[in-house]
């Protein structure tokens, strides 16, 4: 039976494909004000300057690849059962060939009906469209008459997979934690829901405000820690043979 593995990742295990991330210094959150291309108040105020913030992170996703740390963390499916619960939009998970990846803040490469549904029910995954690294516009309309909006959550609206995350987190043996800040709710209080004997690693290059007795910090970029954690799981699976 093979041990059962969460990993939760943020932007930072992005970055190094060259995608910049939110909080870092000249990160999105500098360059962009977030109310206005990343909640829905912003899409009711201006929802064509939201369209064209996701047009312009749609091309640069298409300019970019996964970098070792998507690639080590796909690999990690040979001895384990492994479970992505990222809060990205990109697509470099299963670009870099992880099969189980649950994206809790929605996908960029992904648009649904503007009136599919309201914001607490969700959306059934029927009336959602994949158009790739294409561009939507006001005036692009889904099948039901209503305009396309970008199949992301926003500021605002509810995270309709935080449950399915916290089943995934409660279940598993191990918890890899990968380049995010923990500051957004409810993303960032999934390792809360650890087993007491689950051990968490956290990579991380700055230092973590998480203090808990399982806790490793491999304090290095995610293409380094990875290795790192791998080494670490060898020294364990030794331990446990
Ligand atoms: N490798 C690993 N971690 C890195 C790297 C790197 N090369 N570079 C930066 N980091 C770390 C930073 O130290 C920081 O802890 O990645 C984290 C990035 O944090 P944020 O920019 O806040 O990104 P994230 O935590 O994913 O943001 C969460 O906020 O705006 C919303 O919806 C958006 O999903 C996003 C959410």
């Amino acid at each position: 039976m093979k041990q059962k593995i969460a990993v939760l990742t943020g932007a930072g295990v992005s970055a190094e494909s060259g995608i910049g991330t939110f909080r870092d210094s000249n990160g999105l959150w500098e360059q962009y004000r977030v109310e206005d291309v990343a909640s829905i108040e912003g899409w009711r105020r201006n929802p064509g300057l939201v369209l064209d913030f996701y047009n312009a992170r749609r091309r640069q996703l298409k300019t970019v690849k996964p970098n070792n740390a998507h690639r080590a963390i796909a690999e990690l499916e040979e001895k384990y059962h492994v479970t992505v619960v990222t809060q990205n939009v990109d697509n470099l998970h299963e670009r870099a060939g992880s099969t189980n990846v649950i994206h809790l803040h929605g996908e960029l490469t992904k648009v649904r009906p503007v009136d599919c549904c309201n914001e607490n029910d969700g959306f059934s995954e029927k009336q959602v469209f994949d158009i790739g690294y294409d561009e939507i516009h006001i005036g692009d309309l889904a099948p039901d008459g209503s305009q396309l909006r970008p199949h992301i959550v926003w500021f605002g609206e509810a995270v309709p997979k935080i449950e399915k995350a916290i089943d995934i987190v409660e279940a598993a043996d191990i918890i890899l934690i990968v380049g995010t800040s923990l500051q957004v709710y409810p993303a960032a209080g999934l390792y809360r829901y650890a087993k007491a004997d689950a051990p968490i690693f956290i990579i991380d290059p700055k230092d973590v405000n998480v203090h808990d007795p399982n806790l490793t910090h491999i304090k290095d970029v995610a293409t380094e820690g990875m290795a790192s954690f791998r080494k670490l799981l060898s020294e364990r699976e030794k331990n446990f043979e």
